[in-house]
């Protein structure tokens, strides 16, 4: 069989902010259909990388291509064609407060697409059901517990039918059930709908049950990147430690 074509590449990526470098040549590939997970120590450079990753910031040094496209060589048509198929749940993804909950998750389909209202409405609904938020979409976030927020996000992130998404920390403070439902959430979608992931974590559970393989950020580089059973027995002490004790040295 083929070897699975990248649908995301970092290719010797450096980047920094006002002259503090924080990430220096990251290589990575992302295969259709994986589960990456992106780990290490907070302020390590995570969410950076994957602002990157979806042209959020732009590098110093190196590459992204998205469907084999450069992102940052791409014209503003190309960018656009490009991020239709990409979906993002930021770490403090926040939902607009005064918008009700289907307001929110219509957002990129009013911005991206010609769609009537009639069919954005059941779009929505479609989107909120995939997260298991069927009816609420009359609420406003503020009426929503932290774990169905996280879903709404997640809801707007799916609203275009991404091919990949980029999800930044989506279970950060929710209690263990709750993240528990959240990673099946997330195999679901990947199961039912083929979907590509890259998720930032550091819930050594959720690493055991959604990576298909882990990538391990240290001091501005991927010290690791591989399995999870791999990196147990990598022979790089951080590394294996995390795995050990679940949490960073
Ligand atoms: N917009 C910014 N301007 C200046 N410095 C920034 C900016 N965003 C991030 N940084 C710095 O870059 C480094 C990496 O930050 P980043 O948010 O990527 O870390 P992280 O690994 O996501 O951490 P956490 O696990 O706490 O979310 C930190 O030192 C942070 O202070
Ligand atoms: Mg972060």
């Amino acid at each position: 069989m083929d070897k699975p074509h990248p649908i995301a590449e970092v290719q010797s990526l450096s980047a920094g902010f006002g002259g503090r470098s924080v990430l220096e040549d990251i290589n990575l590939d992302i295969h259709e259909g994986e589960i990456l997970v992106v780990l290490g120590k907070s302020g390590c450079g995570k969410s950076t990388l994957l602002k990157h990753m979806v042209g959020l910031l732009k590098p110093s040094a190196g590459s992204v291509r998205l469907f084999g496209i450069d992102i940052f060589a791409a014209d503003e048509p190309e960018m656009v064609e490009v991020l239709k198929k990409v979906g993002v749940l930021f770490q403090y993804g926040a939902l607009l407060n005064s918008l009700y909950v289907h307001e929110n998750v219509a957002i990129p389909l009013e911005q991206h697409t010609d769609v009537p209202p009639s069919v954005i409405r059941r779009l929505v609904e479609a989107k909120l059901g995939l997260v298991r938020l069927t009816g609420t979409g009359h609420l406003l976030p503020s009426e929503l517990s932290g774990g169905m927020r996280k879903r709404a996000a997640l809801a707007r992130a799916l609203a275009l039918d991404p091919d990949i998404l980029f999800a930044d920390e989506p279970s950060a403070g929710l209690d263990p059930m709750t993240t528990a439902h959240q990673d099946d959430l997330l195999l679901e979608l990947r199961e039912d709908l083929g979907m590509t992931m890259v998720v930032v974590t550091h819930e050594l559970a959720s690493i055991h049950r959604i990576a298909d393989r882990i990538a391990f950020l240290e001091d501005k580089k991927i010290l690791f990147l591989g399995t999870v059973s791999d990196a147990k027995g990598c022979g790089v002490e951080i590394v294996e430690e995390f795995f050990r004790m679940g949490t960073f040295a």
